[in-house]
């Protein structure tokens, strides 16, 4: 497939209807309980695949861990998390990889397969197409917020339901209705992952900064200036690429940059077929907004 599209996971065909798809993610803990730890860093590890349109069959854990600091009841704990979350998947943990490390990091190593002519891709994006985002953006700023005692464990739940929710439903419905582009959005944030999609389809991007669907108390921390280092880095990477409509602070545009973690799946639909996208997903348990649409020029403009 080439790394100058910069998709998802890896591809190799195997056969004329038949070809594996391998990614791998890790890192440290976003939230004190280590179950709900390992549930969101393998609901993260999967969410590649499903960019792909691939179906996930088995799993290696990476686990990094201070085994003399922590007990292992936490090590645990985060397997546990992992393996409920892969078992959900219907993915198969095949082993995995420890070693001592001052900081916990726990991830997966993922093997799927996909028909070769089904690849969900990033490059394939038209004109006049409809972008559908399947998951709220905030996780960023509200673990940020978190960290800096800014709010309460409780505030993060809503977060952390998104973060721990598989991208399955929404990849099933991105496939029967056949959309044109897809990638997943996480650490480059909203703006971050649409632009390498528009970069590989050679289009442009209008977004409505009020459709982008937010998590709860996103929009008054960012006004606050709360916000991580990688989410203020995506922005400065990106901001020559805005075209900004006057009066929307810069603030804002922080929350588009806010670095996700196993965020949603960003698609790029026929107009024609985008009602039958979002009935898609809402039957299949899953939602989507729709929050822009493809143009000609290059960039990305934001209107309110
Ligand atoms: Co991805
Ligand atoms: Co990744």
């Amino acid at each position: 497939m080439g790394f100058d599209t910069s998709d998802d996971a890896g591809v190799y065909r195997l056969s004329a209807d038949l070809a594996l798809v391998q990614t791998v993610d890790f890192f440290t803990p976003i939230v004190d309980d280590p179950y709900t730890f390992g549930q969101i860093a393998a609901a993260n590890s999967l969410s590649d695949i499903y960019a792909m349109g691939a179906k996930p069959l088995t799993a290696l854990n990476i686990v990094a861990f201070p085994i003399d600091a922590l007990s292992g009841d936490v090590l645990l704990e985060i397997l546990r998390g992992g393996a409920h979350k892969a078992e959900e998947a219907g993915v198969a943990i095949l082993g995995g990889h420890t070693v001592d490390d001052c900081e916990p990091k726990f991830g997966m190593a993922v093997t799927g397969t996909v028909h070769p002519d089904r690849i969900l891709r990033n490059a394939g994006a038209r004109i006049g197409d409809r972008l559908v985002l399947t998951k709220p953006i905030g996780t960023g700023i509200l673990s940020t917020a978190a960290k800096r005692d800014r709010i309460d464990q409780d505030a993060l739940a809503e977060a952390i339901g998104w973060m721990s929710t598989l991208n399955d439903r929404a990849a099933a419905a991105a496939i029967e209705v056949q959309v044109d582009a897809c990638t997943d959005v996480t650490g480059f944030g909203l703006l971050g992952h649409l632009w390498e999609m528009l970069r590989a389809s050679g289009v442009g991007a209008l977004l409505a900064f009020d459709s982008v669907p937010l998590m709860e108390l996103v929009h008054v921390l960012a006004r606050e200036g709360i916000a991580p280092g990688g989410t203020r880095r995506n922005l400065k990477f990106l901001r020559e690429q805005l075209k900004v409509v006057p009066g929307l602070p810069d603030e804002d545009l922080l929350i588009l940059a806010d670095a996700q973690t196993s965020g949603g799946l960003l698609m790029a639909v026929d107009p024609a077929k985008c009602d039958f996208l979002l009935q898609a997903l809402q039957r299949n348990g899953a939602q989507g907004w729709d929050i822009g649409e493809i143009v000609g020029e290059p960039g990305i403009s934001i209107t309110l």
